[in-house]
C-alpha cells in the first residue's frame, strides 16, 4: 500500500506551476463526444479521473491519447452508447457523458455515477434537464436508459433549476447544443468551469451565451466536425491548497501559470489572516513575514462566493495557526469526514450540524491518518506540513483523483514530503486499489524520495 508521508517543521519556499483544472477537463471530454472532428486538449492535468474519462470514452468508440499534458480526443466513431456501471462508478463527472451521448447519438444507457463521499448527491437536476428538452428517460434495475423519441431532436425549452448545480448545468448546455431551438437554462451555475466549457463548445460552432451569468442561452445547431485545439484554464482547488500550505506553514512561495481572480474570495481570507499576497494576471505570490491568525468566519456557497472543494486545507491552515474560526458549509451538508482525521493530528474542531469552529493554535502532532476524499486528503497534507514528528496519510488514492503530484510540488517548495511503500493492509479495504494515470505513471507508484 502507498502511503504519503511528511516530517512536519519546514517553512515553504519556491515556485509550484499550477496544473490545468480537473472540474473543467472532464466536462469537455464528455462534451469532446459532440464533435465529429479531432479535439486537442492542452494542459490537461495527469489525474486518475482523467484516466476514467478516457476510458470511458476508448469504451464508446473514440481514441483518447494522452501525451505530455496534451489529449487528443478522436470522437469520429461512436460504436456503443452504453457505458458500465464499473466505468461510472469511478468519478461523479461521468454522468455528464448523459447529455454529450444522449445529443450525439440520441441514446444513452449508464448507472449512477461515483465520486467523492460528501453526503447526498442526486442526479434529479440532470434528469429534470434532459427531460425537459424532450429526453424520455427510464430507470431500471439502476440502470438510467435516456432515448430521443425516434425521428425527433431534443427541443429548445427554458430549463430553470431551482439552484445551481454546476454538473447539471454543463450537461444542459452539452446536450442543448443540438437541439432544435432556443434552450435557455435559467439559475445556471457560473463556475469558472463553466465558462471554460462555453469556450470550447463556441469552438466546436456552437451559439452559445451568458458562461457566468445565471442566465445561459444556447441556439441549437445541427453537427459539429472541427478540428479544434483548447487549453483548460488553472486549477483554482489546487492553486488554493497550496496557497493554504503557506499560510499554515509558514514562509514565501509563487504560484505560476494561475488564474487568482478564480480564487479572489480565498486570498480575500488568508490576507485578512496577515498573509502579504501579491497577484499579476496568472501569478500568485504569497508570504508569511509575520504570525497568522485565524479569525471570522467562511461560508461556502456556489461561485463566486468561497468554494467548498478549497474548504478542508483552509480549516487545516485555520487549526494550524492561532485564532477561533468558523466554517460553513451550504453545499454539501455532509463534508466532514476529514475533521476527525485532522483531530487525530491534535486538531481542536467542533462540529455542529453544517459548520466547523476551529480553535487553531493547538500543537499538532504526527499521526497515522486516512483521506477520506480529495480535498479531505489535501488537508491532511497541509496539516501534516505544521505536525512535528512524522504524518502518514493512507488512502492517497483519493488524493489522485485531483491532484497531478501533491508530493512533486509540496517537495519542490521544500517540504519533507515522500512517497512510501508499505506492506499491504487487507485487501477487503481496498485502499491497496492502484492509481492509474492516463500517461501509465500509475500515480507514481513505487518511487521513494528518501
Ligand atoms: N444537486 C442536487 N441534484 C442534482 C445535482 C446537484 O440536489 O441533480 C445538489 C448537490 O447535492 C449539491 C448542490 O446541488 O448540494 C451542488 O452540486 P453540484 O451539482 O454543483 O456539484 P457537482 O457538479 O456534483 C462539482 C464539482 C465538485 C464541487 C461541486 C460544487 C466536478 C466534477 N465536481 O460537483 O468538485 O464540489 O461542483 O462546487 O465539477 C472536487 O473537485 O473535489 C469536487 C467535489
Amino acid at each position: 500500500m502507498r502511503k504519503i508521508v511528511i516530517e512536519g517543521g519546514n517553512k515553504l519556499y519556491g515556485s509550484i506551476k499550477i496544473q490545468g483544472a480537473k472540474n473543467s477537463v472532464l466536462p469537455l471530454l464528455s462534451a469532446s463526444i459532440l464533435n465529429e472532428g479531432i479535439s486537442v486538449f492542452q494542459n490537461v492535468p495527469n489525474i486518475s479521473d482523467v484516466a476514467a474519462a478516457m476510458k470511458i470514452l476508448r469504451h464508446i468508440g473514440c481514441t483518447a491519447e494522452l501525451s505530455g499534458g496534451a489529449l487528443t480526443v478522436d470522437a469520429s466513431v461512436i460504436s456503443t452508447t452504453e457505458i458500465p456501471d464499473g466505468l461510472m462508478r469511478e468519478m461523479r463527472s461521468s454522468v455528464i457523458f448523459l447529455g454529450a451521448i444522449l445529443a450525439r447519438c440520441g441514446e444513452v444507457t449508464l448507472s449512477y455515477p461515483g465520486g467523492c463521499e460528501l453526503g447526498p448527491r442526486p442526479i434529479d437536476m440532470h434528469i429534470k434537464a434532459l427531460r425537459e428538452l424532450g429526453a424520455d428517460i427510464h430507470e431500471d434495475a439502476g440502470k438510467i436508459r435516456c432515448i430521443i423519441p425516434a425521428g425527433r431532436r431534443l427541443i429548445g425549452r427554458r430549463i430553470d433549476f431551482r439552484g445551481p448545480s454546476v454538473g447539471a448545468t454543463e450537461n444542459a448546455m452539452i446536450a442543448s447544443v443540438f437541439a432544435q431551438g432556443t434552450t435557455v437554462i435559467a439559475n445556471a451555475a457560473k463556475e469558472p468551469e463553466i465558462w471554460d466549457l462555453q469556450m470550447y463548445l463556441r469552438k466546436l460552432g456552437a451559439d452559445i451565451e451568458g458562461a457566468g451569468t445565471s442566465v445561459i442561452t444556447v441556439r441549437g445547431i445541427d453537427t459539429c466536425a472541427m478540428n479544434v485545439t483548447h487549453t483548460i484554464i488553472p486549477d483554482r482547488i489546487v492553486t488554493g491548497t497550496y496557497l493554504c500550505a503557506v499560510a499554515a506553514a509558514g514562509g514565501e512561495v509563487l504560484l505560476t501559470d494561475c488564474g487568482p481572480t478564480h480564487i479572489e474570495s480565498l486570498l480575500t481570507v488568508l490576507r485578512g489572516w496577515g498573509c502579504e499576497i501579491n497577484t499579476s494576471k496568472t501569478s500568485i505570490h504569497i508570504k508569511t513575514a509575520a504570525p497568522r491568525t485565524a479569525s471570522g468566519s467562511v461560508v461556502a456557497e456556489p461561485y463566486p462566493a468561497f468554494p467548498t472543494d478549497a474548504a478542508p486545507t483552509l480549516v487545516a491552515a485555520a487549526s494550524a495557526v492561532s485564532g477561533n474560526f468558523v466554517f460553513v458549509e451550504k453545499i454539501f451538508s455532509e463534508r466532514f469526514k476529514y475533521c476527525r482525521e485532522l483531530e487525530k493530528l491534535g486538531a481542536e474542531i467542533t462540529l455542529f450540524e453544517n459548520s466547523a469552529m476551529v480553535s487553531g493554535g493547538k500543537a499538532l502532532c504526527g499521526a497515522s491518518v486516512d483521506a477520506t476524499d480529495l480535498r479531505g486528503g489535501a488537508a491532511l497534507a497541509v496539516a501534516g506540513l505544521c505536525a512535528s514528528g512524522i504524518t502518514e496519510i493512507g488512502e492517497i488514492q483519493h488524493i489522485e483523483r485531483g491532484y497531478e503530484d501533491l508530493v512533486r510540488d509540496l517537495r519542490s517548495v521544500g517540504a519533507n514530503i515522500m512517497y512510501m511503500n508499505t506492506p499491504e493492509r487487507s485487501e477487503s479495504a481496498g485502499a491497496a486499489k492502484r492509481t492509474e494515470k492516463p500517461d501509465g505513471a500509475g500515480g507514481g507508484q513505487g518511487r521513494l524520495y528518501a
